[in-house]
């Protein structure tokens, strides 16, 4: 059944090692109907490449703020005026930072302050001593009260070699979690 057909999302990706696992779930969302722009901070460059991602999306990756290639030049406009919903995996301790505090100095965090009334989703990802700093914690919060939803993170092994929270989900789990977003949607705007 394809759960996400004619959802467009915009999937952005920050800087940490679980960017590997995006391009999976970015394969299973367009195996169950979605459409997905991919969005991705430099830092995001060093752990996976444009081309992967472009080559599973099918579309045009943006990378960069400057981009001349949409007609108006505003990337950070018309992606998110165009999507159903935006989730950051892995969402970067830097990323939530920046989130929380309404910073725009990159494409991805201009796009998302730009976003208006689009859904926003984050899926942290990071070591366990970066999750658990205080002001990690306190931005998360923050982000909690401005709506945005924030999916786990984990709690195991880490790519470091150390143990504990801040796993990003695993791509079936970020999956499912998209498709109950929309269901929940649904529902409430049938009035069940
Ligand atoms: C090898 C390596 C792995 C990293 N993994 C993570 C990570 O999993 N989570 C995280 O928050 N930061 C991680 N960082 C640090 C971020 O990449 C760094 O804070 C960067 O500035 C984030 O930029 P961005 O938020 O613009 O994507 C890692 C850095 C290196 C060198």
């Amino acid at each position: 059944m394809l759960d996400l057909a004619n959802k467009r999302l915009v999937f952005g990706l920050t800087g940490g090692i679980a960017c590997y696992k995006v391009a999976e779930l970015l394969r299973r969302a367009k195996d169950h109907g979605a459409t997905v722009d991919v969005v991705m901070t430099s830092a995001a460059e060093q752990f996976i490449t444009p081309v992967t991602m472009q080559a599973l999306s099918g579309r045009p990756v943006f990378t960069n703020l400057w981009d001349a290639r949409p007609s108006d030049n505003m990337a950070h406009i018309q992606l998110s005026r165009n999507a159903d919903a935006i989730l950051i995996a892995p969402a970067s301790t830097d990323f939530i930072a920046k989130l929380a505090h309404g910073f725009a100095d990159d494409l991805l965090s201009t796009l998302c302050v730009a976003k208006g009334h689009c859904p926003l989703l984050i899926a942290p990802a990071m070591n366990r001593e970066m999750w658990a700093h205080p002001a990690t914690q306190r931005n998360v919060e923050r982000l909690r009260q401005d709506g945005v939803i924030v999916l786990g993170p984990d709690s195991g092994d880490q790519a470091c070699g150390e143990t504990g929270d801040g796993r990003m989900l695993e791509p079936q789990q970020l999956l499912s979690e998209l498709i109950a977003f929309f269901s929940r949607n649904l529902l409430r705007a049938s009035g069940s």
